[in-house]
C-alpha cells in the first residue's frame, strides 16, 4: 500500500516538472567537444527538414533551460537527432553532454527556421555551406529525398579546424551512399567536400577561399556558381555567414527568405561571437 502511494506521488510531481519531455534513445561522443543524440519523436511533432527547435533540461531553479537546436534528422525519421557542441562552462551543454539513453529532455513543439527548401527558388544545383555544428540542418536536408527531387546536384561543403571534427558528417555521408533506400538517389548527385583549416588533410582551406579561388569547382569538375542554376544555404558563425554572403553575392546570388524565395538563405549556427 505504501509502495503504491509512493509511486503515484512521484509520477504526479514529475509530470508538471518536465513539460514536453522526450526520452533519449542514443548518444554518440565524436570528440571531447562534440556529440550527437537521438530522442523519441512524438507523433504530433511535425517539421520541415532544415528547421530548428528549442530543447533543454530543467535548470537548478526548476525552470526549463532551453537553447535553439537544428534538427539533424530528416522529416521522415521516426526519431529526432541533434548534433551538439560541449561548451565547457555552457549553462546547458555542460550538463547536456552527460545525458544517457533513458534520460529525458525537454522538446518544445514549434520548429522554425530559414534553411528550408521552400525558401529557395527552383534551381539545378544546391550548395550546403557549413562550419562546425552548422552541418546539423544539412544532416537533415542531405537525408531528405525531396532535396534530390528538387535539385540535380547537391554540394555539401563542411569546414572545421581538424579532421576529427569532420567525422560526424563523414560517417553520415558514407551511410547515405550505402543506404538501400536513398543510396541510389544520392549516388552521383551528392558531392561532399570536407576541408580542414588547422590540420593537414586531403583537402584544406576555408569555404570562402575555396569558392573564390575556384578550387572547389576544379576539384569536383563542375561549373562555377551562377544565379541561373545555383541555390545555396549557409550555416556557421556570424563572421562566417557574413563572409560567405559576400562571396555568393559576387557570384550574383541574392538572399531570400521563407516569405520571398530567392537564391540563398542563411542561419546562425550559434549566437555569441561577441556581436
Ligand atoms: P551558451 O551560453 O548558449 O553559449 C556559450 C558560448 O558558446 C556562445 O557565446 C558561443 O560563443 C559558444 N557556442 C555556443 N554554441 C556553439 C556552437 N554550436 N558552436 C560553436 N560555439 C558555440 N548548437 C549546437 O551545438 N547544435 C545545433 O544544432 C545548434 N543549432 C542552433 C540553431 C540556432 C538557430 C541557434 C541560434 C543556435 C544553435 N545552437 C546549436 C547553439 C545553441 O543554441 C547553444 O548556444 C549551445 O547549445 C550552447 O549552449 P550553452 O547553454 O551550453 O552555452
Ligand atoms: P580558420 O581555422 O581559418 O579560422 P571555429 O572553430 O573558430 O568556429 O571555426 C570553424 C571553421 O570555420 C574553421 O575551419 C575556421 O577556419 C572557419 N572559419 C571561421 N571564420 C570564418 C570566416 N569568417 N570565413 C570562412 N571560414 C571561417
Amino acid at each position: 500500500m505504501t509502495h503504491q502511494f509512493d509511486l503515484t506521488t512521484q509520477t504526479a510531481t514529475r509530470i508538471p516538472m518536465m513539460p514536453d519531455a522526450q526520452t533519449v534513445t542514443e548518444v554518440t561522443h565524436w570528440t571531447d567537444h562534440l556529440f550527437s543524440f537521438r530522442l523519441m519523436r512524438p507523433q504530433s511533432f511535425r517539421f520541415r527538414s532544415g528547421e530548428f527547435v528549442m530543447i533543454g533540461l530543467l535548470g537548478e531553479n526548476g525552470k526549463p533551460l532551453l537553447r535553439a537546436y537544428s534538427i539533424a534528422s530528416p522529416s521522415w525519421d521516426d526519431e529526432l537527432e541533434f548534433y551538439s557542441i560541449k561548451v565547457p562552462d555552457g549553462a546547458l551543454t555542460s550538463r547536456l553532454q552527460h545525458i544517457q539513453p533513458g534520460d529525458q529532455i525537454i522538446l518544445r513543439p514549434k520548429p522554425v527556421g530559414t534553411l528550408v527548401l521552400d525558401a529557395l527558388l527552383p534551381g539545378r544545383r544546391v550548395w550546403f555551406l557549413a562550419t562546425g555544428t552548422g552541418i546539423a540542418p544539412f544532416a537533415s536536408l542531405m537525408r531528405d529525398p525531396e532535396t534530390y527531387e528538387k535539385f540535380e546536384s547537391v554540394v555539401m561543403m563542411h569546414t572545421c579546424r581538424s579532421q576529427t571534427e569532420l567525422e560526424y558528417g563523414r560517417k553520415l555521408v558514407e551511410g547515405l551512399i550505402d543506404d538501400p533506400l536513398i543510396g541510389e538517389m544520392v549516388a552521383g548527385k551528392l558531392h561532399y567536400y570536407p576541408t580542414t583549416t588547422r590540420e593537414e588533410s586531403a583537402r584544406m582551406g576555408r569555404i570562402t577561399d575555396n569558392l573564390e579561388n575556384g578550387k572547389v569547382f576544379a576539384d569536383l569538375g563542375i561549373p562555377a556558381m551562377n544565379r541561373e542554376t545555383d541555390r545555396a544555404m549557409i550555416c556557421g558563425s556570424l563572421a562566417f555567414n557574413t563572409d560567405v554572403k559576400q562571396v555568393l553575392e559576387r557570384f550574383g546570388l541574392r538572399e531570400g527568405a521563407n516569405s520571398e524565395p530567392l537564391e540563398y538563405v542563411v542561419e546562425k549556427a550559434f549566437v555569441g561571437d561577441g556581436v
